[in-house]
């Protein structure tokens, strides 16, 4: 199993660390364009295989496509981050143009590869894969609601003074500050619904909190986290090496699901060796159906400033 991931910046090099201590592929790619910076975070890493116990081997290349050959599964990360008080949206211009020649590239190489698209504005820089690739639909994949959904059990595990690994929770939605659609009233602490726990306040609260959780993390770091989101693609990854067939919200092309068209948005999919195996389209309350409209109309808005 060979995974590339293009941009050894902090996202990159966390994902890149996380597939190895998970110890399931054979190979990882490091790629970035900045001489000798991805050699590094590699020899790096490499040296943390003794300690941690892992067998993966991770390569550093400086801009060389040819090296992520043949790769399984390839993840773009590559792109500007969001400094303080930035939208993910305002990174469009810079990174539309990296993403479109990154994709490009990695597809030349590896014709059978899924891909998973980090940057950010995420939902619409998959929209731009799906627009630039030949690729079938669900072999392209945007990683936002698994980490917002980790963030979303983070605070609800908070509220409730609870282990996170009692929570269940999912996001759907744009991965976006506005965009997100926590579903709160789905959420549950080992099977029982979060309201019999949490006041209404309370619950609006969490679902605000986990809304501008990127935002939050880029104002106390200065740029935009990595940790949880190297762990979220790699939980992805995972699912797709390992035919796991787990259900993840993911940003994927809809076609009538969930009543929407020509858009990639987060919804729960069930993730295998194809990629995308299924969208599991699950019914929403009103109020839920209204705030997915709302966060499809923004990420069209933002599909409108791209050149495709
Ligand atoms: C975040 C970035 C990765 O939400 O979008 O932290």
């Amino acid at each position: 199993m060979k995974v590339t991931v293009v941009g050894a910046g902090a996202v990159g090099a966390s994902c890149a660390e996380y597939i190895a201590i998970k110890n399931f592929a054979s190979e990882v790619v490091l790629l970035d364009i900045k001489e000798g910076y991805a050699e590094g975070k590699a020899m790096d890493l490499m040296q943390c295989a003794s300690l941690n116990g892992f067998d993966t081997k991770i390569t550093g290349v400086t801009n060389d496509y040819s090296k992520t050959a043949n790769s399984d599964i390839c993840v773009i990360t590559s792109g500007i981050p969001r400094k303080p008080g930035m939208t993910r949206e305002e990174l469009i211009g810079i990174n539309a143009g990296i993403v479109k020649s990154v994709s490009t590239s990695l597809l030349e190489h590896s014709p059978n590869m899924v891909l998973i698209v980090v940057s950010n504005p995420m939902d619409t820089m998959t929209y731009l894969a799906h627009k630039t690739l030949d690729m079938p639909k669900n072999r392209i994949i945007g990683m936002g609601g698994a980490l917002d959904s980790a963030r979303f059990k983070y605070r609800l595990a908070e509220a409730m003074e609870a282990p996170i690994s009692d929570i269940d929770g999912m996001v759907i939605g744009g991965h976006s500050d506005k965009g997100m659609v926590p579903l709160t009233s789905h959420a549950t602490r080992n099977s029982i619904r979060v309201s019999e726990f949490l006041s209404a306040e309370r619950l609006e609260q969490v679902a605000a909190d986990t809304k501008v959780g990127g935002a939050t993390l880029t104002s106390l770091l200065g740029t935009s986290a990595w940790y949880a989101p190297g762990a979220a693609v790699s939980g992805l990854v995972q699912a797709i090496a390992c035919d796991q067939k787990k259900m993840f919200p993911c940003s994927t092309f809809l076609e009538g699901e969930y009543g929407l068209n020509d858009i990639c948005i987060g919804v729960p999919v069930i993730l295998g060796r194809n990629g995308i195996e299924k969208i599991v389209d699950i019914p929403l309350s009103d109020a839920e159906k209204a705030h997915m409209q709302t966060s499809a109309e923004g990420v069209k808005k933002t599909n409108g400033l791209l050149d495709v």
